[in-house]
């Protein structure tokens, strides 16, 4: 699919992963571009960066179904249209580790990183089968392909999401909609900081020494890159992290 003239979707567009790929999408020739978060001045912020395209903000939780199904309404409404969806809002649990992690805090993960990417598919497979077809990518991780105690019900919630997005492939020969999910190694945003409740975590920091982590600019790339290969469905493009060139 060429982005260009196309109406998108991008969760969790208030920061890091989502905020860099709306900006790159609309810089690739969108029509519409609905940015929806919890955070109304990160959204502010990220459609200020915005140019190119006809910006719809919502500010929504995507584990509220009512205001999911209300913005799905708003925003086909108002654009007539939803060709891209990019859902990739998503949270890690923080300190203290599994199996110490709160009940709630494990049941939010469970339902940003998993439920509601179920959920949102559906609303947009149900708009795009009556429309002509269209793109979704949801955002896993490698946490979601390789065991990690530390966070466990992250990994669970992430893995879900690959199979979700493999069990969709049928989706492109019944009625044109193309499942996908990216799973980004470390990556350079916010959340990071976000994993060791304001700092760093300790285990991240001796990793890094080590590894080279990724851009939003790379999974941005990604995405852009999933939309375009006609071909692809019910697969996760994996991103894994460079080992830092150490001087001799
Ligand atoms: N940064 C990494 O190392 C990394 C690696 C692999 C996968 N990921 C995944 O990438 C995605 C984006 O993360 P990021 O690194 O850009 O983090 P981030 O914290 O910078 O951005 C996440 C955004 O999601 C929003 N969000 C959280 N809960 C929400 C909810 N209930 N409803 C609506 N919006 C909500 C936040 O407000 C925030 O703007 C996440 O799904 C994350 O798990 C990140």
């Amino acid at each position: 699919m060429n982005v260009s003239g196309k109406v998108a979707l991008v969760t969790g567009a208030a920061s890091g992963i989502g905020r860099t790929t709306a900006k790159m999408l609309a810089e690739e020739g969108l029509r519409g571009l609905v940015i929806l978060d919890t955070d109304p001045v990160g959204l502010a912020k990220t459609a200020d960066l915005v140019s190119g395209a006809e910006i719809l903000i919502i500010q929504c939780d995507v584990t509220n179904d009512v205001s999911l199904a209300d913005a799905y309404q708003q925003m086909t409404d108002h654009f007539s249209a939803l060709d891209i969806v990019f859902n990739n809002a998503g949270i890690v649990s923080g300190p203290p580790p599994f199996p110490d992690t709160a009940l709630a805090r494990m049941k939010r993960v469970v339902d940003i990183d998993l439920t509601s990417v179920i959920q949102s598919s559906a609303l947009a497979i149900r708009f795009m089968r009556e429309h002509g077809g269209g793109v979704i990518i949801n955002t896993a991780s490698t946490g979601g392909l390789n065991p990690y105690l530390a966070d466990a019900p992250y990994a669970a919630a992430k893995a879900g999401v690959i199979m979700f997005s493999r069990s969709c492939a049928d989706l492109h020969a019944q009625c044109g909609i193309r499942v996908n999910a990216v799973c980004p190694g470390v990556t350079d945003t916010p959340i990071l900081e976000k994993t060791g409740g304001g700092k760093r975590p300790d285990w991240l920091v001796p990793l890094l020494e080590n590894i080279q982590a990724l851009t939003p600019e790379d999974i941005g790339q990604a995405v852009i890159n999933i939309i375009q290969d006609d071909d692809m469905a019910g697969e996760f493009v994996v991103l894994q992290n460079q080992q830092k060139q150490t001087g001799t």
